[in-house]
């Protein structure tokens, strides 16, 4: 019995990997050779992690292990004797914190890496080298034998920040769905999902002391947003994170390696919010509303007002007791001045600072947060982050902020840096991934032209023609996902898949071993994965 199965293992691993396979590994690691031989894990692997390796990286290998042995029906276990083992992780402190190396042959599979990160993306790339049944977590019908490539790959990606943006403002989508976009992130190696939790048309995250935010923040009065022929309905509609959830959503994406950026939009974008509390807005006798509409209300924060700092300080404290990572989002949009030119507090507030600059109001505002949070202990120390209009105000005094570049981004982001602020690129042409990404008529209805095709996201080069010196400013990329037209989860896929993986592929890759063509040959059987992880994807621009 065990012979015919060792011969069946031996048939099935024949030449399944020659050197002409097209390898699935998207984002292309910075440097891969493929031997022409293939290695066949036993039925039964062993893997060798080292215990003074600390916690985490066991952690890491277990839940490898315990993945790999649900979904493909074989075993894979813990071996203390480096050479009884198949599979052996081993360290390597001289390697950056999410660096690897991969190394299969004869002898079975050996990872290097210096921190969890690393061996995470070593194992990460290890399945995407499997069926895809294992990258997508499902349970293949029978236990098959699985080869794999000789091969030796080194890897370490361009940016620490690779990101996505989900606006949930404006469509709230849930638990779940966020969990599966979780997935897909780690799948291509982005680690920064950016939750866009705030927005005229809906608030979605608990805060404590301010229920008013969810009880009518999180609450419209249609679910589709009007605009041209689009009309609103009379759906009493959204939705919002308990403090529960995001607790769970935040240990579901630490584990993949990912840190959750919150953003509360503010103080344009923020009509939700005054719904819920207007003493807030520049006009509290005037009604507010949960905006059914689209574009940029004129309904903002008055940024002069005690109420509205200590709400955001506030906030702030939730927030930061609820997600570990480094930076919040204070948003900077979209702003018009128009309510604080007409309201008294601002005017007055505006002549105190000395600035005949409206922008200045904004810009004074978050200085003021963010001297609260310098008051906090280190541990609870958080940078922040805003889009880059907040650029045109008087950022002087802001020291260790981050622009969010979107709109005319290679230059902003150029402007942030030449101050001496960190940037992330996120352009709106071509990384605004909600897009039309095609002028075919059966594409969902959504914003634009069908000009950010797969091919022009993947084409944008971040940081060209940077000078050097101000590289160390440029910090990644991100793509980002508005919800203005998007209603439903397999609108909101198919949009996204597969041109996230083309900007996971820019925030990983070196520029010079990135190609457009061989990008589209690797995503073909990356395919295999999104299918069989349910993902609804937009297969047209992967054929030749
Ligand atoms: C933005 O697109 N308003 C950041």
């Amino acid at each position: 019995m065990r012979k015919t199965l060792l011969l069946l293992l031996a048939i099935c691993s024949l030449n399944l990997f020659g050197k002409t396979d097209v390898l699935p590994l998207v984002p292309l690691p910075a440097s891969v050779e493929t031997g022409s031989g293939s290695y066949t894990l036993p039925p039964a692997s062993r893997i060798y992690c080292p215990r003074f390796a600390g916690d985490s990286i066991n952690q890491v290998a277990a839940r490898f292990a315990h993945e790999a042995e649900r979904t493909t029906g074989l075993c894979f276990r813990p071996e203390k004797k480096l050479r009884k083992a198949n599979i052996r992780l081993l360290l390597d402190t001289a390697l950056g914190a999410e660096a690897y190396r991969l190394q299969i042959d004869h002898k079975g599979i050996e990872i290097h890496a210096a921190r969890p990160a690393g061996f995470f993306y070593a194992l990460q790339t290890l399945k995407q080298l499997m069926p895809a049944n294992v990258m997508a977590g499902v349970t293949a019908e029978t236990a098959r034998p699985i080869s794999l490539p000789h091969i030796s790959i080194s890897d370490s990606p361009r940016f620490g920040w690779r990101g996505f943006m989900l606006d949930e403002g404006r469509h709230f989508f849930g638990k779940e769905e966020v969990k599966r976009i979780l997935d897909v992130m780690a799948a291509h190696k982005m680690n920064r999902f950016h939750w866009h939790l705030t927005e005229d048309q809906g608030w979605r995250i608990e805060i404590k002391k301010y229920p008013r935010l969810t009880s009518v923040g999180a609450w419209r009065k249609s679910r589709t947003l009007p605009w041209g022929e689009v009309k609103a309905d009379t759906l009493h509609y959204g939705g919002y994170y308990s403090q529960d959830d995001v607790r769970e959503i935040v240990a579901y994406a630490r584990e993949r390696f990912i840190e959750i950026m919150p953003e509360i939009d503010m103080p344009g974008h923020f009509q939700a919010a005054l719904a819920a509390y207007p003493e807030l807005s520049c006009d509290p006798e005037q009604p507010h509303h949960v905006w059914v509409g689209q574009g940029v209300s004129a309904d903002v924060m008055n940024v002069a007002s005690p109420a509205a700092l200590r709400f955001t300080k506030d906030v702030v404290d939730e927030l930061t007791a609820l997600f570990p990572f480094g930076y919040i989002h204070l948003g900077g949009d979209e702003c018009p001045t128009y309510k604080w030119e007409r309201n008294a507090e601002c005017q007055a507030l505006l002549g105190e600072i000395g600035s005949e600059k409206w922008r200045d109001l904004q810009t004074h505002f978050y200085k003021q947060v963010q001297d609260h949070i310098a008051a906090k202990p280190q541990a609870e120390q958080r940078r922040l982050i805003f889009w880059n209009e907040a650029l045109h105000g008087n950022t002087s005094a802001l020291g260790n902020a981050t622009f969010m570049a979107w709109i005319g981004a290679d230059g902003a982001a150029l402007d942030a840096a030449r101050r001496g602020f960190d940037n992330i690129l996120s352009p709106q042409i071509p990384y605004y991934i909600n897009r039309r990404q095609s002028k075919d008529a059966d594409e969902p209805a959504t914003q634009g032209y069908g000009d950010e095709t797969l091919e022009r996201v993947y084409a944008y080069a971040p940081a060209k023609n940077v000078p050097d010196s101000l590289l160390h400013r440029y910090k990644g990329v991100q793509a980002n996902f508005w919800t203005e037209w998007v209603v439903d989860a397999a609108t909101l896929e198919y949009l996204l898949l597969p041109r996230l993986a083309a900007v996971a592929e820019a925030g990983w890759t070196p520029q010079a071993r990135r190609d457009f063509a061989d990008f589209r040959r690797r995503m073909r059987p990356v395919t295999n994965y999104y299918k069989q992880a349910g993902l609804n994807f937009c297969p047209k621009q992967l054929a030749e």
